[in-house]
């Protein structure tokens, strides 16, 4: 038996899709059951609940045997630090994946081996040793900046041609689509013939920067895009006029800084894949083709 969480989210919905297409008993558990398609109520089973629960996650993994794990965005007014926020989501997850031998397969940040603090993307690594000091079999899938972080802009782009992030201009942004996220994961849920524990990064071919993503944007837009660098200051005070707290948009700035700084680069570098030699990274979906199929379509909506 396979365990789904977020089911209903852009990653989960996605793995789930690919685990019904396999044939494989399957279990979700979802706030609100009723935001499921007819397709998921009909073959897989529902328990309803949040998989931060003690109760619920019991409940679930009783007689599972792996579990795709995926902890939620921390909302903006999360009071406390989002490594708190990581580590308490997923305890009772971690505790009972540990004495019932599930095999785990987690979304987290790629990321590993940084040593500055990182905001959100410490977080995600906390909870990847949180899973490994317990022993439980555990594929973390380490990932960079999503495609479809830039989503929510693509009306922005097509009116005003422009995007806005907190990111360097000229400093290379890795990046995934989240079709492959799922796809990987997938893969591993589906696949019986690995336990212990060990990262699996996942990144797009493209090592672009903003400038030249909006290089592309343009491109396939057929329309001038500019990126515009939006002060790490000014993005602070305006995550505080929304509401966040002040620890939540701090989270938010460590975040930035870390990869203006290069914190992806030396989990890749690790594994030989800047240079070119190594790891299975830089294939999958490229950024052109995400902007042809997802993103244009999105800002002609
Ligand atoms: N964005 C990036 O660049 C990036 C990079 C690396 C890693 N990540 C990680 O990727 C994850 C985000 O994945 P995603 O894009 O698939 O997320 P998403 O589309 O925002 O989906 C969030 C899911 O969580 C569920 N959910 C929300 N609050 C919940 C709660 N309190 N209890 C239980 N379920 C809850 C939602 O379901 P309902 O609302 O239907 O209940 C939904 O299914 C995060 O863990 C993030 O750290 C992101």
């Amino acid at each position: 038996m396979i365990v789904v969480t977020t089911p209903t989210g852009a990653i989960g919905r996605q793995v789930l899709d690919r685990i019904l297409d396999s044939g494989q008993a399957v279990r979700v558990i979802a706030r609100d059951p009723s935001r499921l398609s007819a397709r998921v109520h009909a073959h897989a089973e529902v328990v309803a609940g949040s998989h931060g629960d003690a109760d619920t996650i019991m409940k679930a993994l009783d007689g599972a045997d792996r579990m795709f794990w995926l902890v939620p965005p921390a909302g903006l007014d999360h009071a406390d630090s989002a490594r708190r926020y990581y580590l308490e989501f997923t305890g009772a997850a971690c505790r009972t994946a540990a004495s019932r031998g599930v095999r785990v397969v987690g979304v987290t940040s790629l990321g590993h081996g940084y040593r500055g603090e990182a905001g959100l993307l410490s977080a995600a690594l906390a909870m990847d040793e949180l899973f490994e000091s317990a022993g439980v079999h555990y594929r973390a899938l380490a990932l960079p900046f999503f495609m479809e972080n830039l989503l929510h802009q693509a009306r922005a782009m097509g009116e005003r041609g422009t995007f806005v992030l907190a990111n360097a201009a000229d400093r290379p942004l890795p990046t995934v689509a989240t079709r492959d996220v799922a796809a990987a994961a997938a893969a591993l849920l589906l696949g019986t013939g690995w336990t212990g524990r060990a990262r699996v990064p996942l990144v797009g071919p493209d090592r672009l920067t903003p400038d030249a993503m909006a290089e592309v944007i343009s491109d396939t837009l057929d329309r001038a895009v500019h990126y515009r660098r939006i002060p790490l200051a000014d993005h602070r005070s305006a995550m505080v006029r929304r509401g966040a707290s002040p620890a939540t948009a701090q989270d938010f700035v460590d975040m930035v800084e870390a990869q203006n700084d290069g914190i992806y680069d030396a989990e890749l570098r690790d594994l030989g894949s800047v240079t070119g030699t190594g790891a299975d990274t830089g294939t999958g979906t490229g950024f052109r083709a995400w902007c042809q199929d997802t993103l244009v379509p999105a800002a002609r909506s």
